[in-house]
């Protein structure tokens, strides 16, 4: 029983796919995602909220992951970057990632993709400072800002539709 003791049954729907799964009650949604569904898309680092490499999107909300216990996602429907392509094909989003080399070492990127795929679903259309304050929660080591930035722009402009 011991195994047992400290963990709680879930039900989550990750991409579409509904997820039943006991879990650690300390561990948090990234840990599940990326440890016990192998989404490794999400990436893990600063672990405190800080960088955004986590981000993923719960009921429709930006969330870091690495800061959001498993068991509060109970019931929710979980978007990671995983779910962004469709059918083996990039979203324009990704695709617009790599036309304009907003990828460099391509570690904050899934989280960077989070950021922008949310923000373009509350406003389709976002000026460059909409775009700069929706990501500034999603640091890049590399300083890919511009490039990024240039990235959401010509989705947002209809430039890869
Ligand atoms: S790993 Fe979650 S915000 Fe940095
Ligand atoms: S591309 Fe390297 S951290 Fe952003």
């Amino acid at each position: 029983m011991s195994g047992m003791a400290n963990t709680l049954p879930i039900e989550i729907t990750v991409n579409g796919r509904r997820r039943a799964l006991r879990v650690a009650v300390h561990h948090t949604l990234l840990d599940v995602l990326r440890d016990d569904l192998r989404l490794t898309g999400t990436k893990e680092c600063c672990l405190v909220g800080e960088c955004g490499a986590c981000t993923v999107m719960v009921d429709g909300r930006i969330v870091d992951s690495c800061l959001m216990l498993a068991v509060e996602a109970d019931g929710a429907e979980i978007l990671t970057v995983e779910g962004l392509a469709e059918n083996g094909r990039l979203s324009p989003l990704q695709q617009a990632f790599l036309d304009k080399g907003a990828v460099q070492c391509g570690f904050c990127t899934p989280g960077q993709l989070m950021a922008s795929h949310a923000l373009l679903e509350a406003n389709p259309n976002p000026s460059l400072d909409d775009i700069q304050e929706g990501l500034a929660g999603n640091l890049c080591r590399c300083g890919c800002y511009v490039q990024i930035t240039d990235a959401v722009l010509s989705v947002a402009e209809g430039g890869h539709r």
